[in-house]
């Protein structure tokens, strides 16, 4: 599918899960070009007189929306926040999700941890049987994260996973840094059975901060596989 087409899909998502946003509502933005096209839509809602406040799960995001004159005030004051919307790199029909491809992992879970509700808002190239084809983005302490991407090594090994590949994610010839100032391994799993198990596993590794693996935290799923097929999963309460 051409990129052109794919952004307009990203948008037609974003702009389904606007639909879910009220006046006076808490709202955590996401990172990635999916989380943009929101922001974009936003802004112009906000410019027509729309009161929200929100929190950014980065950098970049919170520059992006002060830009187009959404309020954003640190996630402390704010939390609980009424809704998350953010994009996704995978994500699957029982919910669970992969993310960080753009490094905002750490923020984007502290922001969707913080939500009353997260909604993912995707193309169809998004929405996956089984997660892992798009590398796991896990992020590091750079102090000795050498030692600790052996860990991970060691880790997925014991959840099944032999000789994964675990690249530390460059950005010219520099190590790529997060907002935090960690660093990120990917690692390329290919097929992941037991998301939960993994996820349990890269958490209890001393030097990981976060990994990208986010399970029980989506609450809707908002997938534009077309134009005119723009699928909602909702994910029963307390399921
Ligand atoms: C950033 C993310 C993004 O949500 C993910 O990478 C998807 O990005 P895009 O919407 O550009 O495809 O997790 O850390």
């Amino acid at each position: 599918m051409p990129e052109s087409d794919i952004a307009a899909l990203k948008r037609a998502a974003a702009a389904r899960a606007l639909e879910f946003v009220q006046e006076g509502m808490k709202l955590g933005l996401g990172t990635g070009s999916t989380a943009e096209a929101f922001l974009e839509l936003l802004g112009e809602r906000v410019r027509g007189g729309l009161t929200v406040i929100c929190s950014a799960s980065s950098e970049r995001t919170a520059l992006n929306a002060k830009d187009r004159g959404i309020p954003i005030a640190p996630l402390a004051g704010l939390a609980p926040l009424d809704l998350t919307v953010d994009g996704a790199d995978e994500a699957d029909r029982d919910f669970n999700l992969i993310k960080g491809g753009g490094g905002a992992l750490l923020r984007e879970k502290i922001v969707a941890n913080a939500s009353n509700r997260m909604i993912v808002i995707a193309d169809g190239s998004k929405l996956v049987e089984r997660l892992g084809r798009f590398p796991l983005p896990v992020e590091v302490a750079e102090f000795g994260h050498g030692v600790t991407a052996e860990g991970i090594r060691r880790s997925l090994r014991e959840c099944g996973h032999d000789g994964v590949a675990v690249a530390l994610r460059q950005s010219g010839d520099a190590a790529y840094r997060t907002d935090g100032g960690n660093v990120i391994y990917d690692c390329a799993l290919g097929s992941i059975a037991q998301p939960k198990r993994v996820a349990d596993a890269l958490k209890s590794i001393t030097g990981v901060v976060e990994h990208g693996l986010f399970i029980d935290l989506a609450t809707t799923l908002i997938v534009a596989h077309t134009f005119e097929r723009i699928e909602v999963l909702e994910r029963a309460r307390n399921a």
